[in-house]
């Protein structure tokens, strides 16, 4: 299978205000193939964040590579979105304009990304909140909104730092179940990071493990369940149990 992104040999150091050392990633290697959802667990502060913004070209790597369709990749693109851990929404514009941004900026005309836009907002379940300002809306609103903007680029790689850990319970079911769609109709890749071993269980088709300082790939685990996945199923229970084990020594 073709692989879409291709992270070979990455490390990255950053300097504490003392000038210690510290090593965030250690000899990353990663191979993503197309069309694959693949989840990110690991403690905090093991280096999943930077691991992402290095791979959506915001942080510079200390040294190895990260390719995307075989080329070189080290800016940040239009095919790759990003969700951030903190909704990161344009305070002066409502829903609908925020959701629309970046469809703007790719010169999308008006009507055009307002329907797209308007598509993804009923698809977050805020048909009524378009013309709202962020200030308006709880913590896990702005989320979906964030969601939903990165969405409506229909980027062709989307990194998503644990988009969904705002979310109560069960707008969280929701959007896991919203964003399978979203991958199955649209064929894009997905490396979604997140510390919810139920999530990633859910989610993924291959879960990678990591641990902390330095931070690098613990194990790699398949998940071969048929989706749309049922939290009863034995298997479930086994790999969740099974990787849970794996996190608390990780
Ligand atoms: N800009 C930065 N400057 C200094 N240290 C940083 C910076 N960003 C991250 N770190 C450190 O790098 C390590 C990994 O951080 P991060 O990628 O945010 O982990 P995670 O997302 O897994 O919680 C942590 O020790 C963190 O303190
Ligand atoms: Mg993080």
């Amino acid at each position: 299978m073709k692989e879409t992104i291709l992270v070979e040999h990455l490390e990255k150091v950053f300097y504490s205000q003392n000038d210690m050392e510290i090593i965030a990633l250690t000899d990353m290697n990663l191979r993503v193939p197309e069309n694959e959802f693949l989840c990110i667990l690991g403690p905090s502060g093991c280096g999943k964040s930077t691991l992402l913004r290095i791979i959506a070209g915001l942080e510079k790597a200390s040294s190895g590579r990260v390719f995307y369709n075989g080329r070189e990749h080290t800016k940040p693109c239009r095919e790759i979105g990003m969700v951030f851990q903190s909704y990161s929404l344009m305070p002066w514009l409502n829903v609908l304009d925020n959701i629309a941004l970046g469809l703007e900026f790719a010169g999308v005309s008006k009507p055009e990304r307002m329907a797209i836009a308007r598509e993804y907002l009923d698809m977050i379940g805020m048909s009524n909140f378009g013309k709202a300002f962020p200030y308006e809306l709880s913590g896990g609103m702005q989320q979906r909104v964030a969601i939903a903007r990165a969405l409506a680029n229909n980027p062709d790689v989307l990194l998503m730092d644990e988009p969904f850990g705002a979310l109560d319970a069960y707008t969280r079911i929701i959007m896991q179940k919203e964003l399978l769609r979203i991958w199955e109709q649209r064929k894009k890749t997905i490396i979604f990071v997140t510390h919810s071993v139920d999530e990633a269980v859910y989610l993924a088709d291959r879960i990678i493990l990591m641990s902390g300082n330095p931070g690098r790939i613990k194990k790699e685990i398949a998940i071969t369940i048929p989706r749309v996945r049922e939290r009863s199923n034995p298997r479930y229970g086994e790999l969740t149990s099974e990787l849970l084990a794996l996190l608390e020594g990780a």
